[in-house]
């Protein structure tokens, strides 16, 4: 069924939904959403990066009425008691809590490692207690690992080149020993590089589309990690949103207890990327139009090219991604343009 036929059908059936990492990027997006469908969600997050003004956006952008459907918990998914709190009566889990970054995990793997393993493991105990119809979760690109094909298919990875990547790459291995011990319906979303409005543009960790917009309206020239040449899938957040819903109410008995690559399917180096950015954000700020990139040393953990089949999903789950790099960044440069210098300070 195609994404247009799946809103109506929910918002003239709605459905108990939980949503972890809530106050995160791609979580307050999915909460947008599903407000805007006329869902009732319970979110969960600890704000580790996630934000209270992610949070009091969505507010803003689904209105009081929409707001009444929302119980928002801060509680951690290192807590299985919080999970359990989380999972009462819901019929659809979209766990996107987890510590991103590759970086951050090679500088503390063991923080990571608690909050994407064993934070998982608790979300899908709970879950399964709870007798949820489906368990749908934020997988990640970086499962590829060292292997070279391109693109991407599902069913070829290589070795995982972070600790970051391991997390992601042990959240299938559990999430299909679910499926087969329990008979639990779980789908990942292998997710290759999100961008869009509200993602983080602060920290040591932050992606590298809100950094350089941030850097480059305060007048810096980014520094890209390498020769520029690396490739990644943009995808806009407004396709992984529609993966998660179309995910979760798949009933194509094929479609369960599977993984799929949530991308446009496309590939962009980092130098067009910058010049992407640059002429989008020279529209709103002249002055950018003339900055330069830097370029620094290759970093540690990064694979050198990434693009995903998507076809996958198209067939199994009715995927159609509706944003490549250029018109997605088209959606939302007017945004960053507009919010990313107030975006700023921890726990805001
Ligand atoms: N953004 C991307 O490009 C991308 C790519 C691949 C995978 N992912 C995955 O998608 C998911 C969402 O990523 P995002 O980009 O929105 O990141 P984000 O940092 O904006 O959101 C993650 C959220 O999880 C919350 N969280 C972290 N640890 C928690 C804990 N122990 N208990 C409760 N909440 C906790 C954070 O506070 C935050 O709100 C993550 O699982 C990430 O690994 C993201």
């Amino acid at each position: 069924m195609c994404i247009d036929s799946i809103r109506v059908q929910l918002a003239s059936s709605p459905r108990k939904w939980v949503v972890t990492g809530v106050a995160g990027f791609i979580g307050s997006a999915l909460l947008e959403e599903l407000l805007r469908l006329g869902q009732t969600v319970v979110g969960l997050d600890n704000f580790a990066t996630g934000h209270s003004r992610n949070l009091e956006d969505v507010r803003k952008l689904a209105g009081d009425e929409a707001w009444q459907r929302f119980t928002f918990m801060e509680g951690d998914i290192r807590s299985l008691d919080d999970c359990r709190r989380a999972c009462e009566g819901a019929d659809y889990v979209l766990h996107q809590a987890a510590l991103g970054s590759v970086p951050r995990s090679i500088n503390d793997p063991i923080t990571t490692n608690q909050a994407n393993i064993d934070g998982f493991l608790n979300m899908l105990v709970a879950a399964r207690d709870a007798n949820v119809k489906r368990f749908v979760y934020a997988g990640s690109s970086s499962t590829y690992g060292d292997h070279p094909a391109l693109p991407k298919m599902e069913d070829t990875i290589g070795r995982p080149l972070s600790p970051y990547a391991v997390t992601k790459y042990v959240n299938e291995l559990y999430a299909d020993v679910f499926y087969r011990t329990y008979g639990m319906g779980c789908i990942g979303l292998r997710y290759f590089n999100v961008f869009g409005r509200r993602q983080d543009p602060n920290g040591a960790y932050a992606a590298v589309i809100p950094r350089w917009v941030g850097e480059m309206l305060d007048g810096k020239s980014p520094v890209i990690n390498g020769d520029g040449e690396t490739s990644r899938d943009f995808c806009y957040i407004d396709n992984t949103v529609q993966a998660n819903i179309l995910a979760a109410v798949a009933d194509n008995p094929q479609a369960a207890n599977q993984v799929y690559n949530v991308a446009f399917g496309g590939r962009t180096t980092l130098n067009e990327l910058f010049r992407v950015i640059r002429d989008g954000l020279s529209q709103y700020s002249p002055e950018v139009a003339s900055i330069e990139p830097g370029y620094g040393d290759f970093r540690a953990g990064d694979v050198r090219h990434s693009q995903a089949d998507i076809s996958k999903a198209q067939r199994l789950l009715g995927y159609r991604p509706r944003y490549d790099v250029y018109n997605g960044m088209t959606e939302c440069i007017g945004w960053y343009a507009k919010h990313i210098r107030t975006w700023g300070g921890q726990g805001g």
